[in-house]
């Protein structure tokens, strides 16, 4: 792994204020306290030189989206936004036990194949997600799953799919959210159904499947609620870098860490040194860390629109400004590509049934002062010199 700069963090924003970066966002006229331009007044040109992408590459990054596939194909719009900012994307669902297993002996592939073409076609890089994850199962999974056959059904997932796409793919969440605290175990593990009905060591075998068939796709452990300051992320947290330590220990094929990066606009706790540390030590497991599912809840902010829109861009900035500092930092990927497609309508919808404002594009795909305050975030890496 190379480490083209590891600047301290004290140089890190130094840097960035220099360079009129995340730091000096109040600057921009767009701190609470300020009166913020509406998103539709932002006026950004966001193409070529002036896309994610492009200011990503510049700070040794790639950036992309987590892309709906019925939208990728039905809404060129949609689409043009897609190719216009990603290096890289990942599917929402269609690469999910849920879509690729409509039977216990079946496959469906073309949700997947054609996203695999899309990205190759305009020189895209993708992520799978997932392999192997207790959610996004299908409804014949508890019925069907026996302890005499999970195991074996589990691999052969993982060659099928993983072999599938051999060569093509950046990388693979192979194992998703393994941790959960509350299930009481001494080593954090989530008593998944995978847990118990595979094994134990459930985890180690599905990377080392993954491996097998796939030989060049970064193999990657994919987890939430590690990156807060408060007691119950440090915990995760630290259950996250036993798990880690235990898999280089045991020669597992591990490349890289995923960090989903579900952030919420108001916050008690923020981030901060606990997650630098995890950064740190993943970054001296020679560990890649790719920020993969990164949004921002806005569900405590009030109805006013600017002061949502400024809440989530001064999230997106601190966030940022903590995590890149690291090198081991390699992707940043929004779970989605607007707010019409964002999962928190769903899962965390407002009190008030406003839609959320939670990504860089809006409704209409209009650039956000959350694109902006991103851009100013790789913008602020990539005026650190490189070494
Ligand atoms: C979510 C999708 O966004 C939804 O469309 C789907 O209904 C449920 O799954 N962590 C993950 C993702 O790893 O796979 C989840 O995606 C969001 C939380």
């Amino acid at each position: 792994m190379s480490r083209q700069h590891a600047p301290s963090r004290r140089s890190f924003l130094q840097t960035a204020l220099a360079a009129g970066g995340v730091a000096a966002w109040p600057l921009l006229g767009c701190g609470p306290a300020a009166k913020a331009p509406t998103h539709a007044a932002l006026g950004l040109d966001v193409s070529g030189a002036n896309s994610l992408a492009a200011h990503a590459a510049n700070a040794n990054l790639l950036f992309g989206f987590a892309v709906d596939t019925a939208a990728l194909r039905d809404n060129a719009a949609y689409r043009n936004t897609v190719k216009q900012q990603c290096s890289i994307v990942v599917a929402e669902n269609a690469m999910k036990w849920s879509a690729l297993r409509p039977a216990a002996d079946k496959y469906s592939f073309a949700d997947a194949d054609a996203l695999v073409a899309f990205t190759d076609e305009n020189h895209i890089k993708l992520r799978g997600h997932t392999l192997c994850w207790h959610g996004g199962l299908p409804a014949w999974f508890d019925a069907a799953m026996t302890p005499d056959s999970a195991r074996g059904q589990l691999l052969e997932h993982i060659r099928t799919v993983a072999g599938r796409y051999a060569g093509r793919m950046h990388s693979w969440d192979v194992v998703n959210e393994p941790i959960l605290m509350a299930d009481g175990r001494p080593d954090g593990l989530r008593t998944s159904p995978w847990l118990r009905l595979a094994g134990t060591d459930y985890i180690e075998a599905a990377f080392r499947a993954a491996r097998d068939a796939d030989p060049t796709a970064l193999l990657t452990l994919n987890e939430f609620g590690v990156e807060g300051q408060n007691r119950e992320d440090a915990e995760k947290r630290a259950a996250l870098l036993l798990l880690l330590r235990r898999l280089k220990q045991r020669n597992v094929p591990i490349d890289a860490v995923g960090i989903q990066s579900h952030l919420r606009a108001r916050t008690l706790y923020g981030y901060g040194a606990g997650l630098q540390s995890l950064l740190r030590s993943c970054n001296e497991m020679d560990l890649q860390v790719f920020l993969t599912e990164l949004d921002v809840d806005d569900r405590d902010l009030s109805q006013n629109i600017d002061a949502r829109d400024s809440g989530v861009a001064a999230q997106y900035a601190s966030y940022l400004q903590t995590t890149l500092a690291s090198p081991a930092v390699r992707a940043v990927l929004t779970w989605g590509v607007d707010d019409a497609h964002t999962w928190l309508n769903t899962a965390q919808p407002r009190g008030d049934k406003q839609p959320q404002r939670s990504l860089l594009f809006d409704e209409r795909l209009r650039p956000t002062q959350a694109f902006a305050a991103v851009r100013d975030a790789f913008d602020a890496r990539s005026s650190i010199p490189k070494h």
